[in-house]
């Protein structure tokens, strides 16, 4: 199951310590250099005209660092950020509470903004406007609308799907980020630094190896480094050195390029059940045994990234690439 995949990149429990491992300002936030310089230009600008900034979406697959960036934004604007999440606001009137007490210049973070509902958007779209709230009173023909004028804030929106959400909702938002997997050097860093932010020591080859089996995912690489590190310690080891982490992760596991069964069942459905595919995404899902979304949003994303398999019209498909990782004779 999804809770108990270490490679996972969704947020578990066992994550919920890990926030002291994350950055707090944009030069400690490694990569996604584009992205940096953007938000870097636009900030400095907002707060020139001691304005607010633009309202901010920001996407990409789990564990790329989404809510990381959404605090950093606030943090460097030296701004308030109140947090929030699409699943969690049911009733317009929530957000309407939500959006009224925002002091002025705050950051509003709604996470999996995907997931709002019809009558709550409905709420943000004179709120990223016009900083209006339009409340209504009573209820049948007597009921009136009430405009308030809402203090400045800049909404971000953090989404694994850009492409659910809808149109009117999409086109507020000023600026778009699309945040991208990281290279293995990167990975290589951020391991690097949350070893040394855990305290223990670790060789260069060691963080080259979890780096580049961390399917460019910065969430899976601290995951990968906390139960290597517990390996360590079991051997007794005062250093995370290359042959403890290949134990580690072989035992964990995952394969030489960040596989692991999951990954591996979804591409032996296609090729050895469907010859290949083309094989719809929810006859995958039940063959593994997983939810499609956890296929969609947290499997496929990385085996694309690798060339591995193809979304078509109808269906996926494995590439030549795929056949080759699993010693398969391409036909
Ligand atoms: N650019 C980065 N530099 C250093 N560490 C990072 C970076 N991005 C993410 N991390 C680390 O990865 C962890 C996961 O990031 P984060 O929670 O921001 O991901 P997310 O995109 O919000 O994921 P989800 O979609 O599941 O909400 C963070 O706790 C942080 O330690
Ligand atoms: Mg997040």
């Amino acid at each position: 199951m999804e809770e108990e995949r270490l490679i996972s990149s969704t947020m578990t429990a066992d994550d919920e310590a890990e926030i002291t491992l994350r950055p707090k300002m944009i030069d400690e936030y490694v990569g996604q250099q584009a992205i940096k310089d953007n938000l870097m230009v636009y900030i400095s600008a907002a707060k020139k005209r001691n304005d607010s900034l633009d309202h901010v979406l920001l996407s990409g697959p789990p564990g790329l660092g989404k809510t990381t960036l959404a605090h950093i934004i606030a943090n460097e604007m030296g701004a308030q950020i109140v947090v929030s999440s699409g699943p969690v606001i049911e009733k317009a009137a929530d957000l309407a509470s939500i959006i009224s007490n925002l002091p002025q210049g705050s950051v509003l973070f709604i996470d999996e903004i995907h997931r709002l509902n019809k009558s709550v958007e409905e709420i943000l779209y004179p709120a990223m406007e016009d900083y209006k709230l339009d409340l209504v009173l009573g209820k049948g023909p007597t009921a009136r609308t009430l405009r308030l004028a809402l203090p400045k804030f800049t909404l971000i929106g953090a989404t694994t799907r850009a492409g659910l959400l809808s149109s009117p909702l999409r086109d507020r938002f000023g600026v778009m980020l699309k945040l991208e997997m990281y290279s293995p050097d990167e990975l290589k860093l951020i391991t690097k630094r949350s070893a040394r932010l855990l305290g223990c020591e670790i060789s260069e080859e060691a963080a080259g190896e979890i780096a580049s089996r961390s399917r460019g995912t910065p969430r899976i690489a601290n995951r990968i480094l906390k139960r290597v590190r517990d390996f360590a310690d079991y051997e007794g080891k005062e250093r995370i050195d290359l042959d403890v982490a290949k134990v580690a992760l072989s035992r964990l596991g995952i394969d030489g390029i960040g596989l692991d069964k999951l990954d591996l069942d979804v591409l032996c459905v296609i090729i050895d059940k469907f010859k290949g595919g083309p094989v719809g995404l929810d006859t995958i899902a039940s063959a593994v045994g997983e939810e499609a979304t956890t296929i969609e949003d947290v499997v496929e994303p990385y085996l694309i990234k690798l060339g591995f398999i193809q979304k078509t019209m109808r269906g996926r498909t494995a590439t030549e690439a795929a056949y080759r990782h699993l010693n398969r004779e391409f036909k």
